[in-house]
């Protein structure tokens, strides 16, 4: 029997290390290298100590070793330590979803549908960014509610990914079966539809969270683009202003055009994860979004997002990793 193991590119240890200050990503192995590698690029950022910098990646390396383990620790802690505001929120059902959202999911399951009769559905941004409402108001609003409760539980999180300092790992929450629902009976029939050259139509994984930007803490996010085949980001709440979010090429392409889009509660935005994009800073409130980067192992395991090369696997103990897959020979099935 073969077992499908998830595992991450061994680039996550060294690659995409972001510096705030001087918005870039940078690899990292050591001194050396870094210095030889930005030391000029950084002068002409006006950074002219560039080794001050090195500490702080040095730790980031070192919290990403650490990653996993402190992962299923957290989890663990969850398990045995908080109390749900709202329990019944854990499970996918599907009055949380949009009447709306319903009916395109039911357009998108028709065996003759096509990706032309879907949009037709959907708000159409150009440059294949499309947004339908997904959440129904009541559901944004105690998901809100139970994020806030968990964010005032004296436990310790973890953060959502390199970018965002504040935020929610929702795999640690426990909404990983509810993602994966989401995922499955309502997103993939449209994904399929619209990104097939995407893996639109083979997503097996997911990493979610749920962004928070607030003055003093995040305000904006950098242009960038996601460890994600197709992504989806829903505006959970109303009460802030600006913090639009902007897009541009895929990360392949040269150009300067931008494209903008303001969020909506409840409504969601789907985009390719390689298609740059960024997030404007807000002015006054507090933004929650949940986003979903939606994965292919069978995409992202001929060539890694991060690094650009075939992924270096290396599985995990618990979860999805990066989304990529190595199959091996079940050992209690040899001999
Ligand atoms: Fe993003
Ligand atoms: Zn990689």
């Amino acid at each position: 029997m073969v077992l499908r193991r998830f595992c991450i590119c061994g680039c996550y240890y060294t690659h995409n290390l972001f510096i705030k200050e001087y918005e870039m990503h940078v690899k990292f192995v050591d001194r050396e290298q870094f210095l030889s590698d930005y030391k000029k690029i950084l002068l002409s950022k006006s950074c002219y100590k560039p080794e001050s910098l090195i500490p702080q990646l040095e730790e980031e390396c070192e919290r990403r070793r650490h990653a996993e383990a402190h992962s299923i620790r957290q989890r663990n802690c969850v398990l045995e330590q908080y109390t749900p505001r709202h329990p019944h929120l854990y499970t996918l059902q599907e009055s949380f979803l949009d009447s709306q959202f319903l009916e395109v999911v039911r357009a998108a399951k028709q065996p003759d549908q096509t990706s032309e009769g879907l949009t037709c559905l959907l708000q159409d941004h150009r440059q294949r960014v499309f947004s339908f409402p997904v959440f129904t108001k009541e559901f944004c609003k105690m998901f809100v509610e139970e994020l806030t409760h968990y964010e005032e539980a004296p436990l310790q999180k973890g953060r959502p990914n390199t970018m965002n300092q504040y935020g929610i790992k929702l795999d640690e929450l426990g909404f990983t079966d509810f993602v994966s629902s989401l995922q499955k009976e309502y997103l993939s029939p449209i994904t399929r539809l619209l990104f097939p050259d995407w893996g639109g139509g083979s997503l097996d994984s997911h990493k979610a969270f749920v962004v928070t930007y607030k003055e003093g803490e995040d305000v904006d996010l950098s242009y960038h683009y996601d460890n994600a085949e197709v992504t989806l980001n829903v505006a959970l709440n109303e009460d802030y202003s600006n913090g639009e979010l902007y897009f541009g090429p895929m990360r392949s392409e040269q150009s300067s055009h931008r494209t903008g889009y303001a969020h909506q509660l409840g409504r969601g935005l789907l985009h390719r994860g390689q298609q740059f994009h960024g997030a404007l800073p807000i002015m006054s409130g507090i933004r929650h979004n949940l986003i979903i980067w939606m994965r292919s192992s069978e995409v992202r395991n001929k060539l890694c997002p991060m690094c650009d090369q075939t992924p270096k696997l290396v599985p995990v103990k618990e979860g999805f990793g990066d989304g990529f897959i190595q199959l091996e020979e079940d050992a209690c099935f040899l001999s």
